[in-house]
């Protein structure tokens, strides 16, 4: 095996990166400049205001947005749109209400050619992985919220992408739920050995998953920080570096 084959693969660099919106004829610089690499199998998040641009640039990042200037590498590779080693994953999973749990996790396989009975194999994997196995013949409205979501993450680790791009996955969640989904994410990372990239609202939710956390501002209020997080893993909410850690994150926010 070549050097380039054994290399671990779904790293992100991010270079000079700036994108701009005009609404009722302002200029709304979103993203200015930014610069970041994410390497291979690590756990990023995104905290920040509401409309400082986080989901701007998770979008770009999928390539649902083109950049004003600068570019986006994912294994030294330019972006280009959408592409296969990259799923991305939104509040609302979007279910297909006609078709099954199994139908909608193995949906995308078979669009891509899969033979169904390979799709379904891989699709119950995934189904399984996210603790839905008594479930695959459920319709989408006879799912909670919680269980939705995990059908939605099942159905973008079918496809086997290295990144996993995901943009509050869990805010419409109650809070017993979104603790739980937490703690299956941090689990399906590892399994998986994914680079994941999270926009979340939840700071908390930030430190629990993240190995660094990406601070962005609204425009003027500050440049784009980036910080570690390193806490062991199982990380326990409330031992004292992770309260020490929220205590210090909720400062980038002047927020006490
Ligand atoms: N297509 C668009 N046209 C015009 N303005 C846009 C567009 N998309 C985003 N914006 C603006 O860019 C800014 C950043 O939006 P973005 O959705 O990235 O914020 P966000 O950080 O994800 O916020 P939230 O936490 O509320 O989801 C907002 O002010 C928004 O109004
Ligand atoms: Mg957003």
């Amino acid at each position: 095996m070549s050097a380039v084959e054994t290399m671990r693969r779904g790293e992100i660099s991010v270079r000079g990166l700036a994108k701009s919106f005009t609404l009722n004829g302002q200029r709304l610089n979103v993203l200015r400049d930014l610069n970041l690499s994410v390497a291979p199998g690590e756990s990023l998040a995104i905290v920040g205001p509401s409309g400082c641009g986080k989901t701007t640039l998770l979008r770009v990042l999928a390539g649902l947005e083109l950049p004003d200037t600068g570019q986006v590498l994912i294994d030294g590779v330019p972006v280009r749109g959408l592409g296969r080693e990259r799923a991305i994953i939104f509040q609302e999973p979007r279910l297909l209400p006609w078709l099954s749990v199994l139908g909608n996790v193995s949906f995308g396989l078979e669009l891509r050619g899969v033979p169904q009975s390979q799709a379904q194999a891989r699709a119950r994997h995934y189904i399984r992985l996210v603790g839905l196995a008594d479930f695959e013949t459920a319709y989408p409205r006879q799912l909670s919220g919680g269980m939705a979501q995990r059908v939605g993450i099942a159905r973008a680790l079918t496809v086997q992408p290295e990144i996993l791009l995901l943009d509050e996955p869990f805010g419409a969640l109650d809070a017993m739920t979104k603790l739980t989904m937490q703690e299956e994410l941090a689990r399906i990372w590892r399994e998986e050995a994914l680079t994941m990239v999270l926009v979340t609202h939840d700071l908390e939710e930030a430190i629990f998953l993240a190995d660094r956390v990406l601070v962005l501002q609204r425009e003027n209020m500050g440049a784009p920080r980036l910080i570690d997080i390193s806490i062991p893993r199982p990380r326990d909410r409330s031992s004292g570096d992770f309260v020490k850690m929220r205590r210090a994150l909720m400062a980038e926010f002047g927020l006490h």
